[in-house]
């Protein structure tokens, strides 16, 4: 595929474009670690609360993705009435259970339950989602101690390296400072010696922080926010927005039409940094069992 350039008119070229697959290298990376799971017996278990339609297909998918690695897989569901203290005794019995090697509490929860303490519940060495305090500590030593990463920013990481995007001394740019993403993304890119800025909702001139990116990581959760005039020529895209338009469909951050025509990559949505999480998921809970059973 082949994009625009500024310089298309003047000589008649253009630079290639390429989609950032997000799909085919997560089955890949899946599958280069099923001889590990055949070895290590991971287990991983999955609470979920109540009915959340997106929370319903996440979860399939990581069951699925378990399935296909040959990861054991254990869902727990529990009505949206569950209290906190229910929910946390759930979680700690779980901790104490010898034969389960991962634990994610599916998000979001439902609002009378507090979600850093839920996650300060569960046992760090089990925490495949790599939410808890202590993991996303270890991230700030270096990249040596990135034992358990967050699933998001480690699958954008594995994406970009797959790609043979450069990250040393890149200007990178990323919008949103979540806790799940937007920090600890930034987080992993400092280890790897970018020059990060992270821009959120009180950025002031959002559009003059991301003309500079040579990288540009999307998380905000809203459709359209990056248009075409907001980015340079050659910019690498990775979008982590997941959005429903109005007639249903599944679109990113990014306004992928027109933001392509110029980006050297760019990730699709669907099909792009979603299944990197989930393959993220899978390659923590296979490193989490190896630890427990070897320790
Ligand atoms: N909800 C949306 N994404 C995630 C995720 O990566 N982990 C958990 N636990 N909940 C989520």
């Amino acid at each position: 595929m082949y994009n625009k350039t500024a310089l298309d008119g003047l000589f008649f070229i253009s630079l290639p474009m390429e989609i950032l697959d997000g799909k085919a290298l997560s089955e890949e990376l899946i599958d280069s670690v099923k001889d590990e799971a055949a070895k290590w017996k991971p287990k991983l278990a999955v609470i979920l609360i109540g009915e959340n339609p997106a929370s319903l297909v996440y979860v399939r998918n990581k069951k699925k993705a378990c399935e296909r690695a040959g990861i054991a897989y254990e869902e727990r569901r529990f009505p949206d009435t569950i209290t906190q203290e229910q929910l946390i005794a759930e979680i700690e019995k779980i901790n104490e259970d010898d034969e389960i090697n991962g634990l994610i509490v599916q998000l979001p929860l439902p609002d009378h339950i507090a979600v850093p303490l839920v996650i300060r519940a569960i046992d760090p060495k089990k925490d495949v989602d790599g939410f808890h305090a202590y993991n996303l500590g270890k991230m700030f030593l270096s990249p040596e101690f990135e034992d358990l990463p967050p699933a998001t920013p480690s699958g954008i990481i594995k994406l970009l390296d797959h790609y043979d995007i450069p990250i040393r001394g890149q200007e990178v740019v990323v919008v949103g400072h979540s806790n799940h993403v937007g920090k600890p993304v930034s987080t992993m890119l400092l280890n790897r010696n970018a020059t990060v800025t992270t821009c959120h909702i009180h950025t002031k001139d959002l559009k003059s922080h991301t003309k500079r990116a040579d990288i540009l990581i999307v998380a905000v959760g809203k459709a359209g926010l990056i248009t075409a005039d907001m980015v340079k020529d050659g910019v690498a895209v990775v979008d982590v927005g997941i959005n429903r338009t109005d007639d249903g469909k599944i679109c990113g951050d990014v306004d992928f039409e027109n933001v392509s025509k110029k980006a050297s990559f760019i990730s699709p949505v669907p099909g792009g940094v979603g299944p990197m999480t989930v393959a993220a998921l899978i390659m923590n809970t296979v490193h989490a069992a190896k630890r427990q059973k070897t320790v």
